[in-house]
């Protein structure tokens, strides 16, 4: 047997012993448990106490990490080698949020001096737009951004945004991702267009969605303000300049990066122009700075006390070892409540795979479903299924230890609910003689602890998920930095878009058949 195949033997007989014995059992048997499982990274706080794992477990977990190559792999990741074989591309979103004077290389061409040209034209632009120097075409300063992009051109600057915008902001950002006339007619009534930059945002510069709302917004914006001024209310973020070019935007007006940054990895670069141009400079440059602090624990720490390594093998460990299926993750903080989607684009684009890296099926289950929500509002959704429903679902919180927003005694009332549920899923309650109100307990939960909610502890909690999600593609022996499961349905839709218009007939399933004969009539 290979040492590999031994360490995946050896996880699961640790999951399979390890069942006998409930967590909360845990504690007293392993009295170094608290100081293996809480961990600190870059200002972040982690309890992976409460997980299912035996320090027999974990062990386990970290001996498969190393016969996986883990250390190997995350050497080739920082050293810009190609991790994205199907593509050719090394992942180096690590060099967006590194110091100017870092030495990143993308397969052995130094990269920092073009990510440091771009910054300062980002830095120059969002400060011009700040003071009004540059200004729409009645010569007044801007006061809203409408962001156009979808998937990782929209999520991450979504999340940036909701997490840190000001109460009242000076610029305020509405983002449009979808090709569905509702979002943009929405915008469109929020916003004058005498009043509003319009974003463009599109790694490829060829998606559908992005593509159809740009040109909405380039006529909504002409009515307003005449043809010949609509170029100073544009601008565009793309890797296809030539693209932007086609489109009608002019050089001055766009800002590149490069095909070693993936999509989901987007967020550090000019992706996240309009948050960077309405939440300032200074507080983009803080989130660059909390990236990196986490790049530096990820690539300095050994795997033992690694916070980004944990959180996977935890993740591993409940869905190799114990065959739980999906994982559901709640912010006790109303800015983070995007979290969830960032990481289901995050995690299921970039794990979310059948095939191993040497073109094998994939042995072991691959990316679970990730879901979750708002806490305390889940409580009152989904969370009678968590505590009582026959399926176990590890749950990640995410709390915030303080806060200045809110009246006095708000937060303390929020942070309660987080750690009583956490407490609740593994204690449980008997209640014998009403069963209804038994809870069997032993339900596994993560927490992160954030001390405040600030540009830099932001960056540090997205950049762990990053490398969280690298782990887990390293452990699993695939490529997480491609994602071709999402072009068939792409295509699908072209040929299905040609019928409804009524421009071509195709063979199709019977069901599909009737669908497009139903809509066309
Ligand atoms: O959904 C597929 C995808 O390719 C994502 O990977 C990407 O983030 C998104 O579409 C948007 O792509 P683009 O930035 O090229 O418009």
């Amino acid at each position: 047997m290979s040492t590999l195949a031994a360490a995946w033997t050896a996880l699961e007989t640790a999951a399979r012993d390890g069942r006998a014995t409930r967590i909360e059992d845990r504690f007293a048997a392993e009295p170094d448990r608290l100081v293996r499982l809480m961990v600190s990274a870059a200002g972040l706080s982690l309890d992976l106490s409460k997980q299912a794992w035996s320090l027999r477990g974990l062990e386990a977990a970290l001996n498969l990490a190393k016969a996986a190559g883990l250390e190997d792999a995350r050497a080739r990741l920082f050293g810009g080698e190609v991790v994205n074989p199907s593509e050719g591309r090394p992942a180096l979103h690590m060099a967006l949020r590194a110091a100017a004077d870092a030495d990143f290389k993308a397969q052995g061409k130094n990269v920092m001096a073009e990510v440091e040209g771009v910054r300062q034209r980002m830095a120059a632009f969002a400060g011009g737009v700040r003071d009004g120097k540059i200004a729409a075409a009645d010569g007044k300063p801007f006061t809203h951004i409408l962001h156009i992009g979808i998937g990782g051109s929209d999520l991450g600057p979504r999340l940036l945004w909701d997490g840190l915008k000001p109460l009242k902001p000076q610029i305020a950002v509405r983002f449009v991702a979808n090709v569905d006339g509702g979002d943009f007619a929405q915008a469109a009534a929020e916003l004058d267009p005498a009043r509003t930059l319009v974003v463009v945002v599109s790694k490829t510069f060829t998606t559908q969605e992005t593509l159809t709302n740009a040109q909405a917004a380039r006529a909504w914006l002409a009515a307003a303000v005449g043809e010949d001024k609509v170029g100073s209310h544009l601008a565009a973020v793309s890797t296809a300049l030539d693209k932007t070019k086609a489109f009608g935007i002019s050089d001055s007006r766009v800002f590149g990066f490069w095909d070693w940054v993936g999509g989901r990895y987007s967020l550090w670069s000019s992706v996240s122009l309009s948050c960077a141009v309405a939440l300032g400079w200074e507080a983009f440059e803080q989130f660059l700075a909390g990236g990196a602090a986490m790049d530096t624990h990820f690539r300095d720490t050994p795997l033992e006390t690694n916070a980004a390594v944990l959180l996977a093998l935890a993740q591993v460990y409940n869905r190799n070892g114990l065959g739980r299926g999906s994982r559901s993750v709640v912010p006790y903080a109303y800015r983070l409540r995007r979290l969830p989607s960032f990481l289901q684009q995050l995690e299921m684009e970039s794990n979310g795979k059948s095939i191993a890296l040497d073109g094998t099926r994939a042995a072991h289950g691959t990316a679970p479903v990730v879901f979750g929500g708002e806490g305390s509002n889940v409580q009152h959704a989904y969370f009678q299924a968590m505590h009582q429903g026959t399926d176990i679902v590890p749950t990640e919180i995410i709390a915030v230890a303080a806060t200045d927003e809110g009246p006095d005694g708000m937060h303390a009332k929020l942070l309660s609910n987080a750690l009583a549920q956490a407490e609740a899923l593994m204690v449980g309650r008997e209640d014998p003689p009403s069963a209804p109100r038994t809870f069997d307990g032993d339900r596994p939960s993560s927490l992160i602890l954030l001390d405040r909610l600030s540009p830099h502890s932001l960056g540090a909690l997205i950049a762990l998920y990053e490398h969280k999600t690298f782990v887990e593609g390293v452990v699993w022996g695939i490529n997480s930095f491609d994602q071709w499961g999402v072009e068939l349905g792409k295509e699908m839709a072209n040929a299905i878009l040609e019928e409804l218009e009524g421009k071509a007939s195709k063979d199709h399933d019977p069901s599909t058949a009737a669908l497009i004969d139903r809509l066309k009539n």
